[in-house]
């Protein structure tokens, strides 16, 4: 952990140690978007076209980056995004990651498409734990997941909207990550060299178990969902504002609906009766060409004038990005690919790493902006670009 520490000053020099590690087809799993991925590219641009306005020679007070989300207090106003298969980038990911958020304070987010039961990561786990929902398999099958994740103690339900179908991942389908998980050896055989190239994150997978299936997706008479079945059943599975009725029947605690990109889907999302939503656009996974989330922002906290609570992800790779997300009016931030590329270059202790990276970044941004803790973050503490909706300043 102290050799990671002295040579890893950023997110981008995690995401370097994670090629490293891992085969091509997981490092682009992990680091690729949709189509001509203009969308993954303009989520971290946004970040830079909006300026700081600090306040200087003012008291240099510790600061207080708490917050509170749904109700749970939080040392740090990021969570860890849901991310599927990451038993992929290191052997029990999710257990490793659900550890280090705890470590941290913070809250871990599940994905309905990870490798472990969630039962096991909330043994390995004592900090919040929120569970993302896909509908595959259908409702049944759904419904068996809230069941248990209420029973287990998760205290979120993230509904992730913006799914329809899997987005075209052209990086996905060149550098084999498909036929990795195919099962079919003659059309693995291709991608096999990129593999026996990475000999150490090798036998960690083999150790883990190999190729793996979803075992918080049981399908009835046949047990959990297989990695091939993904893509059909997420078109297959399409969730809808209807949903969130049957939802509620069975799961009681708060709802965040996550994707959310227009001032309208975030009135509906109030008033389906949601309590928070995550402005989204699945890091530029999904649909190409649609808008950075933090110009995405202003229009969706009008648009919700408060009723709900507002986070959004995408992008974030560094602790100040996380500030202007929140002087534009989010709670708080969810990371994927920050913690994603810390799991992927050394296990809980690369997330770990990332965490701190973003922890403290954002008490010398604070600092350097004269702001005592984040909840006196504002608009006034930016130069938003006139183009962009809402007041300038
Ligand atoms: C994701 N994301 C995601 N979202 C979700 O709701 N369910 C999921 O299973 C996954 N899986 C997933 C895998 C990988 C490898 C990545 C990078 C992302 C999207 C994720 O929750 C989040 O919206 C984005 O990662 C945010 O963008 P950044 O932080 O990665 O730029």
């Amino acid at each position: 952990m102290a050799r990671l520490s002295s040579r890893v000053l950023n997110i981008a020099d995690l995401r370097r140690l994670a090629k490293r590690r891992l085969p091509r087809s997981v490092f682009d799993y992990i680091d690729g978007g949709a189509e001509a991925e203009v969308t993954l590219r303009e989520n971290c641009r946004a970040f830079e076209e909006v300026i700081f306005r600090p306040r200087n020679a003012v008291a240099n007070v510790p600061v207080d980056l708490r917050t509170t989300v749904l109700g749970t207090s939080l040392e740090l106003p990021f969570i860890l995004a849901p991310v599927g298969s990451t038993r992929m980038f290191y052997p029990r990911g999710e257990e490793a990651s659900a550890r280090a958020a705890a470590a941290a304070g913070t809250a871990y987010t599940l994905s309905t498409l990870s490798g472990t039961r969630l039962e096991e990561v909330r043994a390995a786990s004592n900090g919040p734990l929120w569970y993302q929902l896909y509908l595959v398999g259908g409702r049944e099958v759904a419904s068996s997941a809230i069941e248990r994740a209420r029973k287990a103690g998760y205290s979120a339900l993230v509904v992730t909207i913006d799914t329809a179908v899997a987005g075209m991942r052209e990086r996905d389908v060149r550098s084999g990550g498909r036929e990795l998980i195919g099962r079919k050896f003659v059309s693995m055989l291709p991608f096999l060299p990129q593999i026996l190239a990475r000999p150490r994150w090798l036998m960690g997978f083999l150790g883990d178990g190999g190729l793996m299936s979803f075992p918080n997706v049981i399908i009835p008479g046949q047990g959990p969902m297989q990695y091939t079945d993904v893509g059909p059943a997420l078109e297959q599975s399409t969730v809808s504002w209807e949903d969130l009725g049957w939802i509620r029947d069975v799961w009681k605690g708060p709802i965040v609906m996550k994707g959310v990109m227009t001032g309208d889907d975030a009135r509906r999302a109030a008033d389906a009766g949601a309590e928070a939503l995550v402005v989204s656009n699945h890091g530029g996974r999904q649909l190409d060409g649609v808008a950075a989330t933090l110009r995405a922002l202003p229009e969706v906290v009008a648009a919700v004038d408060g009723r709900i609570e507002i986070l959004m992800d995408g992008g974030v790779r560094r602790g100040a990005d996380i500030v202007k997300a929140l002087c534009l009016g989010a709670r708080a931030v969810l990371v994927g690919r920050a913690y994603a590329y810390g799991l992927g270059a050394a296990g809980q202790a690369g997330v770990a790493r990332a965490i701190e990276i973003l922890r403290a970044d954002l008490v010398r941004t604070l600092k350097l902006l004269g702001c005592p803790s984040v909840a006196k973050l504002g608009r006034s503490f930016l130069g938003v670009p006139s183009a962009w909706p809402g007041p300038t300043s």
